[in-house]
């Protein structure tokens, strides 16, 4: 007897089993005391001593197969499914599964950002890369001799003369002012532009976002409310802020915002270079020349204006430290978050 045809065999009886009592003969042909196998076992000692043991162990595969082929069988017969022992693919093996993708670090700070605004009142609006000299410097009353309008502190489109890629998002601070009426509470997150030396703090493009809110009667106390609620729902509500005196064209008077270092808590450490303060936006009271650069009456409305880079913030609420990890396409950085 050999294996092979036995094999075939053994498929083609199972096949033919369609009830329990089929089974119960098959199983009883198959491996009861005198059935098939305990012959095939038997013909063992008669074997040339060097074929016994492959053989053995051909008889041993074939009686366990056989063992779940019954099982098998049975269970189809308990479900009404006929199993077909020539189907060994195992449909209930789950199928390989599509990895969802997600929004890039930076769009969600930028959505988180924003909502706090808009949870404020604010509206989100857009500006163009692509602005004019004037939405960019003049309008802002940035003065001709300011270094940031030199070639090398802005990238100016060589065949169109005034017009360059926006180095920060202010300007959509005159596109909106010029066409809408106060009250205005608007922020406005986007790219920016500047041709600096790339390196773990730099690149020659990041994101802003800007904030402003014009209207009669707007003071530094609505900047500082403002503010300090978007501090406390990024950082936690631990943080303490403080606003050091500074210089902007567009802002009169003009702060830059620190909080306190959210890893040592003010104590000191290389995060925040021993100071227990991290700075983290620019702002200030809208200048008068720039309400008159997009023809609003400075003497009836006052406004605010904010500006912040969203590299810094992202870098700082997950604890980077070198803005480049973000646009290396390295899933495995992007996957984190
Ligand atoms: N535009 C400034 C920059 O790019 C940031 C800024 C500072 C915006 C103060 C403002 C502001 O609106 O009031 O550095």
């Amino acid at each position: 007897m050999d294996i092979k045809s036995i094999q075939a065999q053994i498929i083609s009886d199972l096949a033919a089993v369609t009830s329990q009592s089929g089974l119960g003969e098959f199983r009883l042909k198959y491996l009861s005391r005198k059935g098939v196998l305990a012959q095939l076992t038997a013909t063992i000692p008669t074997l040339p001593p060097e074929e016994r043991a492959k053989f053995g162990q051909e008889v041993n595969v074939l009686k366990n197969s056989l063992a779940s082929l019954i099982a098998g069988k049975e269970n189809g017969l308990g479900t009404g499914i006929k199993s077909s022992p020539e189907i060994s693919d195992d449909i209930g093996m789950p199928g390989i599964a599509q990895e969802l993708g997600r929004l890039h670090p930076i769009t969600q700070t930028i959505n988180e950002i924003s909502s706090i605004f808009t949870r404020m009142g604010f509206c989100v609006v857009d500006g163009p890369a692509i602005e004019t000299e004037f939405n960019n410097f003049t309008g802002l009353n940035i003065p001709l001799e300011h270094p940031s309008r030199d070639a090398f502190d802005t990238f100016y489109l060589k065949d169109y003369e005034k017009l360059l890629l926006r180095s920060h998002t202010s300007p959509v601070q005159v596109r909106a002012m010029k066409n809408r009426q106060p009250p205005l509470a608007i922020v406005v997150p986007g790219r920016v532009y500047r041709p600096d030396a790339v390196d773990a703090s730099h690149l020659f493009m990041f994101h802003q976002i800007e904030g402003f809110m014009v209207d009669t009667n707007i003071t530094f106390a609505d900047l500082k409310g403002s503010l300090e609620i978007f501090a406390k729902a990024v950082f936690g509500n631990d943080i303490k802020m403080r606003f050091r005196p500074h210089f902007f064209p567009f802002t009169e008077p003009s702060a830059e915002v620190d909080i306190s270092c959210i890893i040592c808590k003010g104590v000191g450490c290389s995060v925040c270079g021993r100071k227990g303060w991290l700075e983290i936006l620019g702002c200030g009271m809208i200048h008068p020349n720039v309400f008159k650069q997009v023809g609003i009456n400075a003497q009836k409305y006052s406004g605010f204006a904010f500006g912040m880079g969203i590299e810094r913030i992202a870098m700082l609420k997950y604890g980077i430290n070198d803005i480049r990890l973000f646009f290396e396409n390295d899933l495995r950085f992007l996957k984190q978050f």
